[in-house]
């Protein structure tokens, strides 16, 4: 039986979010410069896209930009930002044609204005589709968008607007660039590397977390199929037993 169909349609994470990570080491394999990974990268975004809502995912996060990406050689930022704008242009309408909804998360306003003014017209062109919301996070870091957080709740309380007893877990979802939508249950991270790196690190707390060695590149939809059929293999206790999630009887 092929992958896809072995797959629980009733048993699919609402949210996938993705550390689309080894491009450089892809392309160094080959003898090539680093952004040629880059490049090549973006056919797998659009595999995992189009697999995620033909599968029937409402939301699936890219880690496309962190915070600390800024620090990286000038030509590569430079590289890495030319190709976001002049991909977001070309895939318009494919998204529309997939009925699928664009977003960003992160610190969009550190992107050069040709990105933003790009994300803006892709993220109204595409805002009626509803069949899947396609979250880019962007200048991202999670302790940039905690901290951001914490800012907005502490004038909040300054101006009377909340009362400190009344802070509680939802203040901070509401706070969060990610308030519209539903934490992960499942997140991918490809190229062997087992870390988080300032990534969704609230929204994470009880997601089961998938390591592949393959690089982004390389990232099919049968490596995505591999990851939804390993969540779906596992068993989420969320604090509690076993025998607590399996007995029906209480
Ligand atoms: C992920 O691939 C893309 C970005 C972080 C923008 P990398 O560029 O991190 O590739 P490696 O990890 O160096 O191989
Ligand atoms: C994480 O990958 C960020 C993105 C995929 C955009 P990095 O390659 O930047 O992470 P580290 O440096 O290996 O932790
Ligand atoms: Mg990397």
């Amino acid at each position: 039986m092929e992958l896809k169909d072995q797959i629980d349609l009733n048993n699919l994470p609402k949210h996938v979010a993705i550390i689309m990570d080894g491009n450089g080491r892809w392309a160094k394999q080959q003898g090539k410069a680093r952004v040629f990974g880059h490049k090549n990268g973006v056919q797998s975004v659009r595999e995992v896209t189009e697999a995620g809502a033909e599968l029937g995912i409402k939301y699936m996060t890219l880690y496309a930009f962190s915070t600390e990406n800024w620090n990286r050689p000038k030509f590569e930022v430079a590289a890495l930002m030319t190709l976001l704008v002049s991909t977001i242009r070309k895939e318009i309408a494919t998204l529309n044609k997939n009925q699928i909804r664009l977003q960003t998360i992160g610190n969009v306003n550190m992107l050069p204005k040709a990105a933003q003014r790009e994300l803006s017209e892709a993220i109204e062109r595409t805002k009626n589709n509803s069949r899947m919301t396609l979250i880019l996070a962007l200048s991202y870091s999670s302790k940039w968008e905690i901290l951001e957080a914490v800012k907005d709740i502490a004038k909040q309380a300054v101006d009377g607007k909340i009362a400190v007893e009344d802070i509680d877990e939802d203040s901070i979802k509401h706070a969060l660039s990610t308030k519209d939508f539903p934490d992960p249950e499942l997140m991918i991270r490809t190229s062997g590397e087992s870390r988080i790196s300032n990534f969704l690190l609230w929204q994470l707390a009880y997601a089961e977390l998938f390591f592949t060695p393959v690089f982004w590149p390389d990232f099919r939809k049968k490596h995505f199929y591999e990851a939804i059929l390993n969540f779906q293999n596992r068993e989420r206790r969320f604090g509690m037993t076993s025998e607590q999630i399996t007995d029906t009887g209480n």
